[in-house]
């Protein structure tokens, strides 16, 4: 699907005056960098019409993309927000600029900073849903898992096995330096002009007939404290290359750093590593959260130190486990 039909479909349900503006605004999209690797991620349609695809390798990726596109069928079983993976890596996880997902194929098994082992493809996938989604991941070796992985994979298809200066690769391209002059106030006036229409003044997002039709950016239906999302570099670039929804690359660079700064200013389901204490887990994952404001004072308030999970009835999921080959 195009993002101008996703636009449409997103738009169509509710009457926001949205698409009147949608031509007028410059759009200011990243270029891929001289020398970086540039893949095009084949579609669902290529998918079909792929006669050296076995039919049931074919049924396990439509099963994946499914999972992907819709992975609000798993609530309360993989999923306790009101995320789906599309609603962060936009364009069904193809699109360059908005975290596409079949990297992770080409470049793992690799060592993690993150989490300071070699991390395979379902251990990644994982990680998604135990932050982003704040869930609890597929079992690795599952037949949920298997599709997902064969989704990623397909994506994939073609692309250069250990190539890592891939263009549009994350959310990042506005470079990890937290402008000086950033703050609460000027983020704060930038998501009341741009963002709230959809979001929501509370940040919650917005649901019709108890579907998702604008997710959440704090609160408990949100991703959680140890969500890639939460470090203002990676919320900023996405905003930039991807939000207001009708608009991508309207804001001006500062604009995106200071409504990302306010986002995640604000409290959302805590993080599955917490030690008890906000700012004893900022400290032990400082790598991470050096990006982040979690464990830090905001409006009088640290922010995490809380117990509240969301609507997740736990804390870690098991298969969170370190891994080493000593
Ligand atoms: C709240 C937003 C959000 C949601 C929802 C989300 N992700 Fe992610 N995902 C991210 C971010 C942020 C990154 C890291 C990108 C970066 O490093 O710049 C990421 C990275 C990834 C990667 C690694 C891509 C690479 O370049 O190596 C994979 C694979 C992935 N996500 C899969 C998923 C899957 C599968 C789901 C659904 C179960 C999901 N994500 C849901 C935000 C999200
Ligand atoms: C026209 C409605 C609309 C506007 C305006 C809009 N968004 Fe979004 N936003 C969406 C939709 C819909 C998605 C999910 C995309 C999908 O599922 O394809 C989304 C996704 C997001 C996400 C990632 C998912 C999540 O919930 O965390 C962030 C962050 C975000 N928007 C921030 C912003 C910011 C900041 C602004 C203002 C600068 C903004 N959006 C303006 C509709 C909108």
């Amino acid at each position: 699907m195009t993002r101008n039909l996703m636009i449409l479909m997103a738009a169509a349900t509710l009457s926001a005056p949205v698409m009147a503006s949608e031509p007028k605004v410059p759009i200011n999209l990243p270029a891929p960098k001289e020398g970086q690797y540039v893949h095009q991620a084949p579609t669902i349609d290529d998918l079909m019409a792929d006669e050296s695809i076995k039919p049931q390798l074919r049924e396990v990726i439509l099963k994946g993309y499914d999972m992907f596109m819709n992975t609000q069928q798993y609530r309360g079983k993989y999923v306790f927000n009101d995320m789906s993976c599309k609603t962060c890596h936009m364009g069904e996880g193809r699109m360059n600029g908005s975290g596409p997902v079949w990297p992770a194929v080409t470049t793992l098994p690799d060592f993690r900073g993150k989490n300071k082992h070699v991390n395979s493809v379902e251990e990644r996938i994982a990680g998604c849903f135990a932050y982003s989604m704040n869930g609890t991941p597929p079992a690795y070796g599952s037949d949920d898992m298997l599709a997902m992985v064969a989704y990623h994979q397909w994506l994939a298809k073609g692309a250069e096995v250990y190539e890592t200066n891939i263009a549009g690769r994350g959310f990042r391209h506005l470079g990890n330096k937290i402008p000086d002059d950033v703050s609460y106030d000027k983020g704060q006036a930038v998501y009341e002009a741009n963002c709230a229409i959809c979001h929501g003044d509370d940040g919650a997002g917005q649901k019709k007939d108890g579907q998702v039709v604008f997710p959440p950016l704090w609160g408990d239906g949100a991703y959680n404290w140890g969500a890639g999302m939460t470090r203002i570099f990676t919320a900023a670039s996405f905003i930039k290359n991807n939000m207001p929804l009708s608009k991508p690359g309207s804001l001006t660079d500062n604009e995106a750093w200071n409504v990302a700064w306010y986002i995640n200013s604000q409290e959302r389901p805590q993080d599955p590593r917490y030690t008890g204490d906000a700012r004893d887990t900022r400290e032990q994952f400082i790598g991470f959260h050096k990006h982040t404001r979690y464990g830090t004072e905001v409006n009088g308030k640290v922010l995490g130190q809380h117990n509240n999970t969301g609507e997740k009835p736990f804390l870690k999921p098991a298969n969170l486990k370190p891994r080493t080959f000593e």
